[in-house]
């Protein structure tokens, strides 16, 4: 084991694992580094060990496993010339929706694509990012003590947002079925009720890869219907889909516009994660706050990010995105080939996202000390499946998105370094 200098990890860990430290500490903001259901279950707090892990990785120079950036391909010539014309052509502040001819090429791409119809001036903006489109729903939705639905496991950022507005978590279930990952309506229907104000969903789901289909979503919608809450779809993952599946908006079926929220980014369809650009698309009442929070926030989004998407939208993109799915999807079968040859590990196969979340309870460690383990011992940094809720412990989240020699670098490290 190499001479380590982890004061910074262990020390913050310290640091933000004890409340005492933070007296003065708004309430809603410790509740995103103290969470009940975590302390009961003996599991570290996302928010925490996230952290820690991080610091560490980088402490020791790990090979990344964790990350969600496409690795090995970058965004076409013109998508990048755009945003390097918009430095000389755009001087001044955008305004605070954007730009029409952006706000236009989105409506035009969410009829063709998702099958929402939507006025560019008033059901949809760009926003920094789908990671902004979670928190602004939630500040405008949530009151303090509202129940919120939300998938377990789920993406890591959702819960904390949820905290941040004084919301309360109801965790819902996803299924582990010894094999893949499964959507269990009952689950749902038993913790749905009058009680329930949203619902949040990221489809295709980040870390389980389950890729909704359509009766699935259908019976979901019965139920906000019935139940009269909001329905908050993270759809980060539209584009990222393998084996040919098709994905369904949950805001295009009868009756759900109304109540359905949906994010979107440039993110990780179009390897754009460093231009911070998505949007959301809602009822116009939901717009017009969002619009306030916009405003009050951060302004307006970057102009060289907008005309970099306006250039995504506008210009031929599906050679490239069928390049980087069928090389994601050749990376998926690698990677789920080397783990399913593990003793101790069953892997899914996702049909969406670029993460693998298979079973390693056959290792004997959590899922955190199984993280911690293999960053010490083998510099390859994976995520703790509890980061992402209680039903993804005994899971190792690990991505398929980073270049083929990376996958194969931190697999060789992965293989060597594993307990026992
Ligand atoms: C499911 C999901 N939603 C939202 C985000 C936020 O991404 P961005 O703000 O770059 O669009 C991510 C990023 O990893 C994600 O995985």
């Amino acid at each position: 084991m190499p001479q380590l200098n982890r004061s910074r990890s262990e020390t913050r860990r310290e640091r933000l694992s004890n409340p005492d430290n933070y007296p003065w500490l708004a309430e809603r903001m410790r509740a995103t580094v103290d969470v009940a259901r975590y302390r009961e279950a003996g599991l570290p707090n996302p928010v925490v060990a996230g952290r820690y892990l991080g610091d560490l990785a980088a402490e020791l120079g790990a090979v990344s496993l964790s990350g969600g950036t496409i690795g090995d391909m970058v965004p076409p010539d013109f998508v990048r010339d755009a945003a390097r014309d918009a430095v000389d052509s755009y001087p001044h502040y955008p305004g605070v929706g954007g730009y029409r001819d952006l706000r236009q090429a989105i409506a035009a791409k969410l009829e063709r694509d998702n099958e929402i119809l939507a006025n560019p001036e008033e059901e949809l903006l760009p926003a920094i990012g789908c990671q902004q489109v979670i928190d602004f729903t939630c500040r405008i939705l949530i009151d303090p003590g509202d129940e919120v639905l939300v998938f377990d496991p789920e993406y890591a950022s959702t819960e904390p947002a949820v905290h941040l507005s004084g919301g309360r978590v109801v965790p819902v279930p996803l299924h582990w079925n010894g094999r893949d990952w499964r959507f269990d309506i009952g689950a749902l229907e038993r913790r749905a009720s009058a009680r329930s104000k949203l619902l949040i969903i990221s489809n295709p789901s980040n870390p389980t890869g389950i890729v909704y289909r359509r009766s699935e979503l259908e019976a979901i919608a019965e139920l906000a219907r019935d139940h009269d809450f909001w329905v908050f779809a993270d759809e980060e993952y539209e584009k990222t889909l393998f084996d040919g599946v098709d994905h369904t908006s949950i805001a295009a079926l009868p009756g759900m516009k109304e109540r359905t929220v949906t994010g979107f980014s440039f993110s990780k369809p179009y390897a754009m994660t460093p231009y911070r650009i998505g949007y959301v698309v809602g009822p116009a009442p939901f717009i017009d706050h969002f619009h306030s929070l916009l405003r009050f926030s951060v302004q307006a989004c970057p102009a060289v990010a907008m005309r970099a998407a306006y250039a995504t939208l506008t210009g031929e993109m599906g050679p490239w995105l069928e390049a980087s799915t069928s090389n994601l999807q050749a990376k998926r079968d690698e990677l789920v080939e080397r783990l399913e040859a593990l003793p101790g590990i069953t892997c899914n196969r996702p049909q969406g996202v670029y993460f693998v979340f298979p079973d390693v309870r056959g290792l004997g460690l959590t899922s955190f000390e199984l993280a911690r383990h293999l960053l010490l011992h083998g510099q390859v940094a994976v995520a703790p499946g509890s980061s992402f809720g209680e039903v993804g412990e005994g899971h190792l989240r690990i991505s398929f998105c980073p270049a083929l020699e990376t996958i194969r670098e931190g697999m060789d490290r992965f293989e060597a370094a594993l307990p026992g």
